[in-house]
């Protein structure tokens, strides 16, 4: 027999917004991948009918894999994740997984993140940005705006990542457990670096495994001006306090 690891109990959480062109092929993707992994849907009240595509995946799906959360109100990334990891832990999932439903992360390559856990990381980060990961057709702004979000955040944070803005990652259920979700105020993308900063401070292992992220070829990006104002924003405070702290003494935030 061999011995139980991390990674057989896995959850991976898709938030979906209007994702009805492409729900259906990322699960079973997934599921081709590896099939022992459960999903769980958190759809925001998508006026395109997702919720209840997501609904009938999961009846068809007689092994129980497949689980759905509906949300009445459409309130960012941030809070889809915060209530899916809840959901998550209120069960006995051991690694945590966050995964966008419009294929841009591949399914083939989650074995590569949960490898890493399995080998004792506490997050393991999907990354463009090391050798050998890379970005398929993004719009030129895209890019621009995704390196110099991450090279703005390695300056004010201090920290070496090189994907820390990045929605693929693998989380320990430990990890989830010890931060404080009822705190977490970030709704857009800097929910990523929000839970990674959180996660480094904490003391945890945060590694990081080349992914390739293919934009999406159906439905659209939920990107706005707010999102990137919200990041730009908050990375800026945190780093100011982090300096602050470092130069008084004080302990770090709460
Ligand atoms: N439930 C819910 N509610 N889901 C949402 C919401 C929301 O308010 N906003 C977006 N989503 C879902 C989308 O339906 C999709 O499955 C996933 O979150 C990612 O949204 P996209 O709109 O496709 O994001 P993106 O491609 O622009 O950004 C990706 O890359 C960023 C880094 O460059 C994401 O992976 C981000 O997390 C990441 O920070
Ligand atoms: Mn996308």
């Amino acid at each position: 027999m061999t011995a139980e690891k991390p990674s057989d109990h896995t959850l991976v959480i898709v938030p979906t917004f209007n994702e009805i062109d492409n729900l259906g092929q990322i699960v079973e993707r997934l599921h081709r991948a590896l099939p022992k992994t459960h999903v769980l849907v958190v759809d925001d009240g998508s006026p395109d009918g997702t919720g209840d595509l997501a609904d009938s995946l999961a009846a068809g799906d007689t092994a129980g894999r497949i689980h759905v959360m509906h949300r009445t109100e459409k309130n960012g990334l941030g809070g889809a994740y915060i209530a899916g990891f809840r959901w998550g832990l209120e069960r006995e999932y051991t690694v945590l997984v966050e995964m966008d439903a419009d294929g841009s992360h591949a399914p083939e390559q989650l074995h590569l993140l949960l490898a890493r856990v399995d080998a004792g990381a506490d997050l393991v980060l999907g990354s463009r940005y090391v050798p050998g990961g890379s970005v398929v057709n993004w719009p030129k702004h895209r890019e621009v705006l995704s390196r110099g979000g991450n090279i703005y955040s390695r300056l004010a944070l201090g920290v070496t990542l090189r994907d820390i803005t990045g929605g693929y990652r693998a989380y320990r259920r430990e990890v989830l457990e010890k931060l404080p979700l009822e705190k977490i105020e970030s709704h857009g993308y800097c929910f990523q670096v929000d839970l990674a900063w959180r996660t480094i401070q904490e003391g945890f292992v945060v590694d990081e495994v080349p992914i390739t992220f293919t934009e999406r070829e159906r439905g659209e990006s939920k990107m706005s001006g707010n999102i990137v104002r919200e990041a730009l924003l908050k990375v800026t405070v945190w780093g100011l306090r982090n300096r602050w702290q470092k130069i008084t003494g004080s302990s770090r935030r709460g």
